[in-house]
């Protein structure tokens, strides 16, 4: 016990000559910690999506998601419209679900996961997010057989227009 002391009394004596101070290391270090980590770059994209808790094709979108190794939490709402308003979907553009990325942008619907990847790689000035409007045959979670139509991806501007981000031709190019 005595040499401990005098251990621990050597050591914040040889820290205060090399003009540190023994106690604000230890007040310091869980600050800058966690600092540390947020700075560091992540590659996830992390999507918070909204649906309704009926609704299968939205948990079929989530796995489509999942697959495509974007980060994904959801929850089940019950006034979707109310959040959709919210969020500025006005109704000619709304699906069933609605997904939220970290840095607020909107994505309607049965979008596949490649165009929100390059969607937040490009992060358009003037855009909110994309959109899918209603449910098309054949998008990612919509798959009933083989049946497919050729759908777009719209891009939802902060004026309330849209202009085509992308078209879907095919079933295959989607991913
Ligand atoms: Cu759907
Ligand atoms: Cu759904």
């Amino acid at each position: 016990m005595r040499s401990l002391l005098r251990h621990s009394l050597v050591l914040a004596l040889a820290y205060g000559a090399m003009g540190g101070n023994a106690w604000g290391t230890e007040a310091t270090a869980p600050t800058t910690n966690p600092k540390r980590i947020m700075s560091t770059p992540v590659k996830v994209v992390g999507l918070q999506v909204y649906k309704s808790p009926t609704c299968g094709c939205c948990e079929d979108w989530i796995k489509h998601l999942e697959q495509s190794k974007l980060s994904v939490r959801y929850d089940n709402v019950s006034d979707m419209p109310a959040l959709k308003n919210k969020l500025g979907i006005d109704s000619r553009y709304r699906s069933c679900h609605t997904a939220v990325s970290a840095e607020g942008y909107v994505f309607e619907g049965h979008v596949p996961a490649k165009y929100i990847r390059q969607f937040l790689k490009e992060k358009p000035l003037d855009a909110i997010g994309l959109v899918v409007p209603g449910m098309p045959a054949g998008s990612p979670g919509m798959e009933i057989g083989a049946d497919f139509s050729p759908y777009q991806v719209l891009l939802l501007t902060r004026d309330g227009q849209s202009r085509v981000y992308a078209t879907v031709q095919t079933y295959e190019s989607q991913f």
